[in-house]
């Protein structure tokens, strides 16, 4: 009689060798050891065996279980192993991984949008050193020893006659002491203060324009300056001059412009009088000229200075200067 044990035995061996995935190999043992599996139904018939025949029959039937359990689990980790190797599983149809990426700081875009303006106007771009000298921080601007500007709560020094520029304005004198007029230039960058509060940070960033020629009067500084704040918010905006006091131009005007938030009705961000300064300006002082060998005689001309982030503020409506420099995503991916 041929032995039911043995032909089990053959047939669960080749299951297993041809079962190729782990799932393949659950349903051999499924099949064999389960609780209506071949092996189990045989164990169970075993006592219906002629008495003679149980021991024999008992010992190869729980021998084959172990063999059984032992190759299955063998195999198991055998394939595990060959998919390490293979690297994890891929599925190839789904949707692939976006990489974020970045967007130009909104300081740098409205740096780059001024620049476009006055580009278009005919301006040459020029730079200048952020660590400047003394003497064209101040003095080759007509600002005297005395000036509050030098005041140490402002003024960051390296040295006696080295500080960090406060200002964007030793450009014009470091640009006219190279070139003869006419000059057209405006500089951009970065000043240092030393002031820190929701409108004030101690680095932060102005762009300085200089106009040089015979015949330049306040009539061109206001058609140009007119021509840039209609082009960088809106033709509609309205400006005002203002008298004002700086020592390297005469006359000065303080430009405010009809409040962006309210339209010059009167709110918190206008402190009610529908009005924001943004820049100053005035006729290049008769001083500056002689500084850099100019004939005051022969040319006039007119500068002007505007800070970048309150630009910025009052374009985007944002209400603490200290969040450009928080390096905060949430804040700069809106740009
Ligand atoms: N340098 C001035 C400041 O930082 C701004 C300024 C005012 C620049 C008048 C100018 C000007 O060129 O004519 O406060």
């Amino acid at each position: 009689m041929e032995n039911p044990i043995n032909d089990i035995e053959n047939q669960a061996f080749e299951e297993i060798q041809a079962a190729k995935t782990s799932e393949d190999l659950e349903m051999v043992s499924i099949r064999y050891l389960g609780r209506k599996g071949i092996l189990t139904a045989f164990l169970r018939s075993i006592s219906s065996l002629p008495e003679d025949q149980r021991p024999d029959a008992g010992k190869n039937a729980n021998l084959l279980k172990t063999k059984l359990e032992k190759a299955i689990q063998q195999s198991r980790t055998t394939m595990k192993a060959n998919k390490a190797d293979n690297g994890p599983e891929v599925d190839v149809t789904l949707p692939g991984r976006r990489r974020g990426h970045g967007s130009l700081h909104p300081v740098t875009q409205v740096l780059d949008e001024i620049c476009g303006i006055f580009l278009r106007l005919g301006f040459d771009i020029v730079e200048g050193p952020e660590v400047e000298t003394d003497y064209y921080n101040f003095e080759a601007l007509n600002i005297p020893k005395y000036h509050p500007a030098r005041d140490m709560q402002d003024t960051f020094y390296v040295s006696d006659n080295i500080v960090l520029r406060t200002h964007t304005s030793p450009s014009q004198p470091r640009t006219m002491e190279k070139t003869d007029p006419p000059v057209r230039i405006i500089s951009a960058g970065k000043v240092f203060r030393c002031d820190s509060d929701l409108t004030h940070t101690p680095m932060f960033h102005q762009i300085e324009g200089l106009m040089v020629d015979e015949n330049i009067s306040f009539g061109d500084l206001k058609g140009i300056l007119t021509t840039f704040v209609h082009q960088f918010f809106d033709d509609k905006t309205q400006l005002r001059f203002r008298p004002s006091y700086f020592p390297f131009t005469e006359p000065s005007a303080e430009v405010d412009i009809q409040c962006v938030m309210c339209r010059g009705e009167g709110c918190r961000v206008c402190s009610r009088t529908g009005w924001l300064e943004v820049l100053g300006s005035g006729m290049v002082h008769p001083a500056v000229f002689e500084n850099v060998g100019y004939d005051t005689k022969k040319y006039t001309g007119f500068a002007f200075g505007v800070g970048i982030e309150r630009m910025a503020m009052l374009k985007y409506g944002i209400d603490d200067i200290r969040k450009y420099f928080e390096n905060d995503v949430r804040f700069l991916g809106q740009f």
